[in-house]
């Protein structure tokens, strides 16, 4: 038997609960884990609550990125062989918050020996999202980028991209954030009212890019800071944005092992807040769905 964190219905935390099934046998294109380590998203509160659709059969696993080693291969796998260490997106009706799930194998990668597996687990889903939303639309060195929800999990690692680029990066949060932000190298301005105006005393021209991972009014207020509006990218809030003028963020193929290079390198650090051991899933859910976690939540099985 192998355990598994899941909701049984479309609604609150209280819907989730750590359950015992067998076992989960990859299919075609698919290999089996055995996980060391879970990131946790704000997409796993989304799925619950229902915001993302009804498509998931329940009871429903949780967690979409993992990190772990190979124990069993589906048929059609060349690439990887049992005891590679590995990471990647979760299969279709599974969960990386268990101690054992199914990645898809064209959504994983080889886990470098340099990144731990706590690192490793922030890298299918936020990281790669964090090198898509910077890559989506090319800045030069110097130019400046807006990033609304800068202290979060995909923010930070976006923050620490944009630097590598030598973009001038304006990392909008809260006050608490202050330090963690200016700790990427980009400068830290504090969300709430009158933002555009502490922007603009510090970019007088406004940005070159937006990339929003916050959504709603927080991303309508600062929408005029960008001459074009087709320069706003939203990963948070894709109607708003394109209410707005802007675009959804797209995701691409490539991310995963580009970004997972970049942090082999030890040029861009996940940093992982937070760890909590599978009996507390619950809890490393809670600190994301506060809207408010700085950096990664991990669950370590
Ligand atoms: N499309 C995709 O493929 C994709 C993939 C990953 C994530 N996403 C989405 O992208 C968003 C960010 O994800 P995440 O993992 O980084 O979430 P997260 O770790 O929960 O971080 C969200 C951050 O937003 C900040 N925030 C909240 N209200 C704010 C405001 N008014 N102004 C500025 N910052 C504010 C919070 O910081 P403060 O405490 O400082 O306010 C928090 O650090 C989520 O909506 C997520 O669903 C989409």
């Amino acid at each position: 038997m192998s355990k598994v964190y899941v909701f049984n219905d479309y609604g609150g935390p209280e819907t989730q609960e750590l359950i015992d099934r067998s076992v989960p046998v990859p299919g075609t294109a698919e290999l089996a884990i055995e996980v060391r380590a879970a990131g946790v998203n704000p997409a796993d509160w989304k799925i619950r609550e229902g915001q993302l659709g009804h498509h998931w059969s329940l009871p429903a696993p949780m967690g979409r990125e993992a990190a772990g080693v190979v124990t069993q291969l589906g048929d059609g796998i060349d690439d990887f062989a049992v005891g590679d260490e590995v990471l990647g997106l979760v299969a279709p009706g599974h969960g990386g918050l268990a101690e054992h799930t199914v990645l898809r194998a064209s959504t994983t990668v080889a886990k470098p020996e340099e990144i731990s597996f706590t690192d490793a687990a922030t890298i299918p889903v936020a990281a790669a999202t964090a090198y898509d939303a910077t890559h989506q639309i090319e800045l030069e060195a110097g130019q400046t980028l807006l990033l609304l929800g800068a202290g979060g999990g995909v923010g930070l690692m976006a923050a620490q991209i944009g630097r590598v680029h030598e973009f001038r990066v304006i990392g909008v949060a809260s006050a608490a954030k202050r330090g963690l932000v200016q700790s990427t190298g980009a400068i830290f301005v504090e969300s709430g009212p009158n933002l555009p105006e502490r922007v603009r005393e510090i970019a007088p021209d406004g940005a070159d890019l937006i990339v929003d991972l916050v959504g709603g009014d927080a991303l309508r207020a600062v929408a005029d800071l960008v001459p074009d509006r087709t320069r706003i990218i939203s990963a948070a809030d894709p109607d708003t944005a394109a209410e707005l003028g802007g675009l959804a963020l797209a995701r691409t193929n490539e991310a995963m092992g580009k970004i997972t290079e970049v942090i082999q390198y030890g040029l861009v650090d996940p940093h992982v807040d937070a760890q909590f051991g599978l009996d507390e899933a619950g809890q490393a859910i809670a600190a994301v769905e506060t809207g408010h976690a700085a950096g990664k939540i991990v669950v370590v099985p």
